[in-house]
């Protein structure tokens, strides 16, 4: 007994060694933890369990029997988060690269499938060359398998992928499916076709890093939401965000212990909006003095900043906040900030995460190249979003609310619960300037004429009240009072139930 009981130990150490001393001291070189080391950072200590480790691949071409170390380039299996289940894969990189057989997807298939059937999020960590080039077609179905659950896998639980080294080709499109996607700077990279594929195909010239590097996905594709310094500071992310969640579609979010008395009065607000309806002013401070210890996970921080997007809690429950941000581009909606707040509304309303949306818009992004780029769609999608979101929904107009972002920003008549202003909010159909230019045309060289009608239509327009009269505005509130009253309304909606008319499923513009 006594042997055997050696035996598995031993079989355990050498599958805990992977590809062996030599490549963990190359993978560390790199700045890089190994698949192991990142798992045992990412969940509560002691708490993980594995499944698989003794799977081997089963090629045998290109003399792949000679080398069959177990567990087969990923380390699966699931443990908890500061005490909520979570199942995890962590690819291997000194295991072939990390590179991706029929086995290996089994694995995370077999991971997958645990996860949906128990209810659990799953997070990813991709470390890997690809579809293991020996076993060839035998790969492709792998990834396709992964692909599918992923997509399965969408609104049920949340999925979190964490890119950690090469992910690359049709790889990508596992993490593309799942929520979110965070990478580490310069040693994680993501692309469809790499550098050599683009300068044969393209004649361009592009480092790995240029072409999919974290600052390019985090800043320009907006593929990934969060770029970290290193692999300790994104896992240590991940565990708070999964803080966040809820773990599955039919739970609520966890509620965490908090010591913000959610009647907290806040005096600086009444002077957050400057006198001048053009001066700008910082969004997120009003987002952090809402919020539960200024405590604010911010989503996609260095893509489209002129929407703000991220999780608060209020009485120590989540909350997801879509905010315009008047110090970039006035807070306007155009393509990117478009597609940005509605993929996370989406997201929210997938897991019963209420809405906060906070409105100082002035409307949708003039120009060609929106128009051109589509910016009726991708406005649409926000607009879609929105409308068919059956979470508890706040909004607050800040300022300006002006024209058809009016409407898209969870107004009243997109069934959005409360909605407030404050005094100094601006609901119209545009700023009053452009709006005399437009019904005074004929006064339009008589500038004394145009100032008097500006000044006519903003005594009219340039207020929350005549909103307020049609019960478009709920309340207008005092800026101060402004956590108090989103609590409350928030508590109020804890059992809001909508039922909505059957369909297979919608047709989101994309
Ligand atoms: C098998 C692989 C591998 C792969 C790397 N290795 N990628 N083995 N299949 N795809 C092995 C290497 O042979 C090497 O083994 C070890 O992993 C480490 O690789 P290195 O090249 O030494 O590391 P590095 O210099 O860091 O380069 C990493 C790399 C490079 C950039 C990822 O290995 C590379 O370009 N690999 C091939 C990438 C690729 O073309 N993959 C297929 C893409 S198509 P030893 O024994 O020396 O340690 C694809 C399609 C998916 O993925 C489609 C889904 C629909």
């Amino acid at each position: 007994m006594k042997d055997i009981l050696e035996q598995l130990e031993q079989r355990r150490e050498t599958a805990r060694l992977g590809g062996g001393q030599k490549r963990i001291d190359a993978q560390h070189a790199r700045g890089k933890l190994t698949a192991r080391e990142r798992v045992d950072l990412l969940l509560d200590e002691g708490s993980f369990e594995e499944f698989d480790m003794f799977v081997t691949h089963r090629c045998t071409d290109f003399g792949m029997e000679k080398q069959k170390p177990a567990g087969d380039g990923v380390v699966t299996g699931w443990g908890t988060i500061n005490g909520r289940l979570v199942y995890v894969f962590s690819q291997d990189f000194t295991v072939f690269g990390g590179s991706l057989s029929e086995t290996h997807a089994q694995k995370i298939c077999k991971i997958q499938d645990m996860a949906i059937q128990n209810g659990a999020p799953l997070i990813g960590i991709n470390d890997s060359g690809g579809a293991r080039i020996q076993e060839g077609v035998a790969s492709l179905a792998g990834y396709a398998e992964v692909f599918q659950r992923n997509i399965e896998a969408s609104g049920v639980i949340p999925q979190i992928s964490v890119i950690m080294g090469p992910c690359a080709g049709g790889a990508v499109y596992s993490p593309a499916m799942t929520d979110f996607i965070f990478m580490v700077k310069d040693t994680s990279y993501m692309f469809v076709t790499g550098p050599d594929v683009v300068k044969t195909v393209t004649n361009e010239v592009v480092t790995a890093e240029e072409l999919g590097g974290a600052s390019t996905h985090t800043r320009k594709s907006s593929v990934a939401d969060a770029a970290f310094e290193n692999d300790v500071e994104a896992l240590a992310e991940v565990r708070r965000l999964v803080d966040f969640l809820p773990a599955n579609n039919r739970e609520k979010p966890p509620v965490r212990p908090f010591f913000d008395d959610p009647n907290r009065i806040e005096a600086s607000l009444d002077t957050l909006v400057p006198a001048n309806a053009n001066t700008p002013y910082d969004m997120k401070e009003l987002i952090l003095k809402l919020g539960d210890e200024g405590d604010f996970y911010e989503i996609q921080e260095d893509f489209a900043k002129n929407i703000i997007t991220g999780f608060i809690r209020i009485e120590g429950r989540s909350v997801g906040v879509v905010a315009n941000q008047p110090m970039v581009l006035a807070g306007c909606l155009d393509i990117d900030s478009s597609r940005k707040a509605a993929r996370f509304v989406r997201f929210c309303d997938c897991f019963d995460i209420p809405i906060l949306t906070l409105v100082d818009v002035p409307g949708f992004l003039p120009g060609t190249s929106q128009e051109y780029g589509g910016v009726i769609k991708h406005g649409a999608k926000l607009l879609f979003a929105y409308g068919q979101a059956t979470v508890p929904m706040v909004t607050v107009i800040t300022r300006k609310a002006y024209g058809g972002a009016y409407d898209v920003m969870a107004s009243k008549h997109l069934r959005s619960d409360f909605n407030y202003a404050w005094p100094t909010a601006e609901v119209a159909v545009m700023g009053a300037r452009g709006a005399t230019e437009i019904i005074h045309r004929a006064d339009l060289n008589d500038p004394e004429k145009i100032a008097q009608h500006t000044k006519d239509y903003e005594d009219r327009f340039a207020n929350p009240f005549v909103a307020a009269e049609r019960g478009f505005i709920d309340e207008v509130i005092q800026p101060r009072t402004s956590r108090k009253r989103i609590a409350r309304a928030f508590a109020s909606l804890r059992n809001k139930k909508v039922v909505t008319p059957w369909k297979k499923h919608d047709n989101i513009p994309l």
